[in-house]
């Protein structure tokens, strides 16, 4: 049986659980895999699809075979880097991290689907083991694939302290990630998102830049490319400021977005609090990357991420200004396949309209729109 139909298959048996516990068991079994070549071997001849050479790119300085990512979150401790790999994702981002020994994250039911609108609804709260614990994942994996590490703040870190808590999440997984995400954008974790303008951004960036500079310098390595993860909320003029500062500081990237409190258009009540993903942030997600492309006019990457579950969807984003794509919630609804069938779907659109490689089509759109 194909793999797709067998994941169609299980679905309302995994969607019969808990959302939180689907999760936990999903993860549990990718992590088996990823400890074991010859179950990792199985399932790379199942999913992994040859790089087509058309969507090989080099973003922010790194060679990317392909740009299908997972997103943040899915994988915060990063246990099954490798697994990921396998189902041929072209770049993992692990996190969000903080601190030390991590934090438990909110109080349980924290997590929900809302099937009919394709839709996730969570409040985990940043719950992960800490930054130590993810550098020892992130110095046994075994695979290639270009890794991002999300860093955040605690919980009961006051925001006037929030610089020196992204400092000691970075510090332990710096030599060990490709790049870092700053993510001043999840709802759940009080007052983190007031930490979205130019004022509060531009001592923290300043920080962490210079942190990053003092690391290549011990390390006798590049800098990292420092990426800043956005919310869908922000007013338009706050994006294009945010745009202008990330230009002037000189940030490798914008990831834009993350989850949404908006509620607008749900068929279903959303049963607990929190950032909304999926299908219904499809549409602003895409607004948010026109945005922050006409103000970086290409000089800036950007990551677009938020309701991608179609190859036509990734085509479009890639269109309206996005060098690399990130997919979380369409990956709980359409299972191990996913990666796979966006990039033979990218790979086709591109071809059709006569791109020889996918940057060549990136905000190809923005003129028009
Ligand atoms: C359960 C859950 C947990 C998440 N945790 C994080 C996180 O720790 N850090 C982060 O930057 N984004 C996190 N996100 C946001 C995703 O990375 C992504 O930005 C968002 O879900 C929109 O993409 P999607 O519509 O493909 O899911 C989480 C999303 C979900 C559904």
């Amino acid at each position: 049986m194909a793999a797709d139909a067998l994941y169609k298959l299980l679905r309302p048996a995994v969607f019969g659980l808990p959302a939180e516990r689907a999760h936990d068991l999903a993860l549990t079994m990718a992590e088996r895999v990823a400890r074991s070549p010859m179950l990792l071997k199985a399932v790379t001849a199942r999913f992994f699809e040859p790089p087509d050479p058309v969507l090989a790119t080099t973003v922010f300085g790194l060679a990317f075979d392909n740009p299908v990512g997972l997103a943040a979150g899915l994988d915060k401790n990063g246990v099954a880097i490798d697994f990921w790999a396998a189902l041929g994702f072209g770049f993992v981002e692990v996190g969000t991290v903080t601190p030390g020994q991590g934090q438990p994250g909110n109080d349980k039911p924290r997590m929900a689907r809302l099937v009919r609108d394709r839709a996730i609804v969570n409040r985990m709260g940043f719950n992960n083991r800490g930054a130590d614990a993810l550098a020892q994942r992130l110095a046994a994996r075994k695979s290639k694939v270009i890794v991002g590490g999300n860093i955040g703040k605690a919980k009961v870190t006051a925001l006037e302290h929030a610089a020196g808590d992204y400092e000691r999440a970075m510090l332990p997984i710096w030599p060990l990630v490709d790049y870092i995400a700053v993510n001043v954008s999840s709802p759940n974790t009080p007052g983190l998102r007031s930490l979205q303008t130019v004022e509060a951004l531009r001592p923290l960036l300043t920080r962490i830049l210079a942190t990053d500079r003092d690391q290549a310098e011990r390390y006798g390595k590049p800098s990292r490319p420092i990426l800043l993860k956005l919310a869908p909320d922000l007013h338009d003029a706050d994006l294009e400021a945010i745009a202008a500062l990330a230009l002037e500081l000189g940030l490798a990237g914008l990831i834009a977005t993350n989850t949404t409190l908006d509620r607008s258009g749900l068929s279903t009540p959303a049963p607990i609090e929190g950032g909304l993903s999926g299908a219904p942030l499809t549409a602003r997600a895409l607004a948010c990357t026109r945005v922050l492309r006409r103000v970086t006019e290409g000089r800036i990457p950007i990551i677009g991420v938020g309701g991608i579950h179609t190859a036509e969807h990734a085509y479009q984003r890639v269109r309206a200004g996005a060098s690399l794509l990130q997919v979380y919630t369409s990956f709980v609804y359409e299972g191990p396949t996913l990666a796979g069938t966006l990039e033979k779907g990218l790979a086709s659109f591109l071809r059709r309209d006569g791109f020889h490689s996918i940057s060549e089509a990136v905000g190809v759109d923005a003129a028009r729109s």
